[in-house]
């Protein structure tokens, strides 16, 4: 399963999967919305790692049953389930990963932006109880808008007096999943050889995936960069409307959020070559945040891969400075959110 989860092309980086010690099963990792759509596939992925000792699922509502069920499956975790505010501080003692995919979906016709009503209030107190219980834990985000949520997690992080930037992701790896995807199919590749870096943010135009520097190398026309881009961009309209209401991307979501904690989980048991796309606080741009391949170690984020964005194409550059302003309106807005007076 893990292997499954890393393209070829990434873990060439990386120094082998057997060289690694043999796993322990001693991580603890929480996941807040565990009952919804994303959070129950992503709980079973996450109950299937080896790497794993405790599996703490928390909801509104709901998750005594999904935890039950996937307490049956004979795979090292422990389950616990835990429901409403007054459970939320045990759920979170002691853990090492933090998943948040809390929150509402799009429907049809919605932006992730309309979504910020709702789940910048519910990010805000989810991260305000993961300062006062694990402020250690890797805290992963996939509540949208991420541009906006993730930004609110770093602001309650500093008034908390906890705030380490190198532990706090934006999960954009689904933008990863999708590019390798439909690069793949497009050129013919073997898809577990294909890997394309995605930068900026996670809505629109502000996803922006490098196919100039995809691996292994590859030609594309300039037809094939605007429609594999607009595609990547919108995959997550593509979903929405195809559930029609329904929601948005769970099964896929769920799969590229395990292989974010499994990414997690390995750079916190040593494993030295692990890298992956996340949107976090970042000097790489003008921007405060911003999504880029990231080098991860046991204590977060070891090094930014500055190289991507080197050596852009003239299409690339241009979708860049397009991105900043939305890209810069987003962070701003969670900024302001986080720190208006009750
Ligand atoms: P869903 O409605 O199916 O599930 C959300 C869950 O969150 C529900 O079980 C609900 O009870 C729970 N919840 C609500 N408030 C809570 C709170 N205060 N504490 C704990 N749990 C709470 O939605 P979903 O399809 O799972 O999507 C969840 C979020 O993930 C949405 O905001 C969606 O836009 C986002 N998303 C992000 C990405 C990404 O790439 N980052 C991809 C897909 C979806
Ligand atoms: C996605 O990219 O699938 C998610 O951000 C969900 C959405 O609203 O599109």
């Amino acid at each position: 399963l893990r292997d499954s989860f890393v393209p070829r092309a990434v873990k060439q980086n990386q120094r082998s999967i057997c060289c690694v010690r043999p796993q322990a099963s001693s991580y603890k990792v929480a996941i807040l919305g565990a009952a919804g759509g994303i959070g129950q596939p992503l709980s079973l992925l996450i109950k299937m790692s080896p790497l794993v000792s405790a599996l703490h699922l928390y909801d509104i509502a709901n998750v005594k049953g999904v935890a039950a069920d996937i307490s049956h499956c004979n795979t090292p975790s422990q389950v616990l389930d835990f429901t409403g505010a007054s459970e939320l501080a045990n759920c979170l003692k002691g853990v090492d990963v933090v998943v948040i995919p809390a929150g509402v979906p799009r429907k049809p016709g919605m932006t992730r932006d309309d979504l910020f009503n709702i789940n910048a209030s519910i990010v805000k107190s989810l991260v305000e109880a993961v300062a006062d219980n694990c402020p250690e834990a890797f805290i992963h985000i996939i509540s949208n808008p991420v541009n906006s949520t993730v930004p609110i997690a770093a602001e309650v992080l500093k008034q908390k007096g906890v705030y380490d930037p190198k532990k706090l992701f934006g999960v954009t790896t689904l933008d990863v999943v999708r590019a390798n995807t439909f690069v793949a199919q497009k050129k013919n590749l073997k898809l577990i050889d294909v890997d394309v870096p995605v930068v900026g943010g996670h809505a629109g135009i502000t996803i922006l995936p490098l196919l100039s520097k995809t691996k292994p190398s590859v030609s594309f026309t300039n037809e094939e960069v605007e429609e594999l881009t607009v595609r990547i961009q919108n995959a997550g309209t593509e979903v929405v409307e195809a559930k029609a209401g329904a929601g948005s991307a769970t099964l896929s979501m769920a799969y590229a959020a395990a292989r974010f904690v499994e990414s997690s989980l390995r750079a916190l048991d040593g494993d030295a070559d692990v890298y992956e796309c996340a949107f976090i606080q970042s000097e790489l741009t003008e921007l405060p945040f911003f999504a880029s391949r990231v080098k991860m170690g046991k204590k977060g984020i070891e090094a930014v891969i500055s190289a991507d964005l080197q050596g852009l194409t003239e299409y690339e550059a241009k979708a860049l400075e397009a991105l900043k302003p939305e890209l810069k309106a987003s962070i701003e807005k969670g900024v302001a959110f986080a720190n208006k007076q009750p």
